[in-house]
């Protein structure tokens, strides 16, 4: 790949089922032929900027990498050949630290491990022979440079990201069963809630989904405030970073933010979630309780309830998550005009609750197999 071409092929990673929503993203932040993909989206970035954009703004996606090299290859010798024919030395800081990750599937090439040595070796050979250099300290900015062989085709792929775009900085601890950033931002897409409504999460736990909801509602970039691995990258030494994080938060406006609430039956959650509304700049603009949801009662204009109960898998047992659910049911029953969005990977939640989804989507949440369910779907605002 050349480094001077003006064009940056992409890829947007994403879970199972978020691809399309990724790449709906992408097209918005007015990236280039943008395709979605099993494990993310494709796109073409026209400048080092615009892959910083997107790791700044991108709600539902993993990680931002940079595709410098993609061909079949069967032996480790391709697999050199293909690493060295990158222009490893105006990608790469000669005192950084390479760190090669690998995965494998349903290739020739199976272990992993020889993968990223051969990878590894082929990138500091290049590097000798270019810079004439013999000591490689790897001690300084770390690259994170992906391998992976799918099918017998090898990706070698510059990692823009770092740390997963999931780690927006507000969360500091876990509590229970989290929700990931990402998933909650996508879950708060597919429901029928949109900016101006009424949002309430009557499990809220940490309030993941309450602030993602907030936050896009203001237009807050996800990534505003956290650091990008390509930030340090030579190819990126041009761009303006706090400018552009500048006028991204001029962008930001927490007087759009409507009426978003929720509560938890667990004071501990709900203290987090006070913790992480304040952590994500949100103080004051989300309202939290400590409050069953089966005593849960709200007057006036209605809106989407929109939440991540207990399953009966990872906390307590199922009989406990499908009590959850005839509540969540009663509770909307009490709040005519309210629709109600849940996740669940329990395949009786539908008979539980006592009705079909007017809509479902399939989902991954970590490793278990949900459905993401509305029930009544309001008209988008
Ligand atoms: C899977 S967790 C939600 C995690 C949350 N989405 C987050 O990101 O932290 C389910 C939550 O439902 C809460 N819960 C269980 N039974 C409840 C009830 N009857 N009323 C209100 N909350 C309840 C639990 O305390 C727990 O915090």
């Amino acid at each position: 790949m050349n480094t001077e071409a003006r064009n940056w092929p992409c890829i947007a990673t994403a879970p199972f089922g978020l691809e399309g929503l990724a790449a709906g993203e992408l097209k918005r932040l007015g990236m280039a032929e943008v395709k979605a993909e099993p494990g993310g989206a494709r796109f073409t970035a026209a400048s080092p900027e615009k892959i910083l954009l997107c790791n700044l703004r991108l709600r539902m996606a993993d990680r931002v990498l940079i595709i410098l090299a993609e061909k079949p290859c069967r032996t480790f010798e391709e697999l050199f050949q293909l690493v060295s024919e990158i222009p490893w030395e105006t990608l790469v800081s000669p005192e950084g630290k390479y760190n090669v990750s690998g995965k494998c599937a349903r290739s020739q090439l199976m272990s992993v491990r020889d993968c990223q040595a051969i990878a590894k070796k082929a990138i500091i050979e290049r590097l000798r022979r270019r810079t004439g250099r013999t000591v490689f300290p790897e001690r300084a900015e770390p690259y994170p440079i992906e391998v992976s062989l799918h099918g017998d085709v090898a990706r070698i792929a510059l990692d823009t990201s770092g740390d997963a775009l999931n780690r927006r900085g507000y969360r500091t601890w876990n509590g229970e069963a989290p929700l990931r950033e990402t998933l909650a931002a996508a879950l708060v897409e597919l429901s029928p809630w949109r900016p101006g409504m009424r949002l309430y999460d009557p499990c809220c736990g940490t309030g993941t989904l309450l602030i993602e909801a907030a936050w896009r509602a203001a237009h807050r970039a996800p990534g505003l405030t956290r650091a990008f691995a390509c930030e340090a990258f030579p190819a990126f030494r041009e761009v303006d970073a706090a400018s552009l994080r500048a006028s991204l938060s001029a962008e930001c406006d927490l007087g759009r933010i409507g009426e978003i609430a929720g509560s938890d039956i667990d004071p501990e959650a709900v203290a987090l979630a006070e913790k992480h509304v304040r952590q994500a700049g949100l103080r004051g603009l989300i309202g939290l309780q400590t409050l069953p949801l089966q005593e849960l009662r709200l007057e006036g204009e209605p809106g989407v309830f929109l939440c991540n109960p207990p399953y009966g898998e990872r906390l307590g047992d199922r009989k406990s998550g499908q009590a959850v659910c005839r509540a969540l049911a009663q509770l909307q029953k009490r709040h005519p005009g309210w629709a109600l969005c849940a996740i669940s990977s329990d395949p009786m939640f539908e008979r539980i609750y006592g009705r079909r989804a007017d809509k479902k989507r399939r989902l991954y949440n970590g490793r278990l197999e949900c459905e993401f369910m509305v029930f009544g779907a309001r008209e988008r605002g």
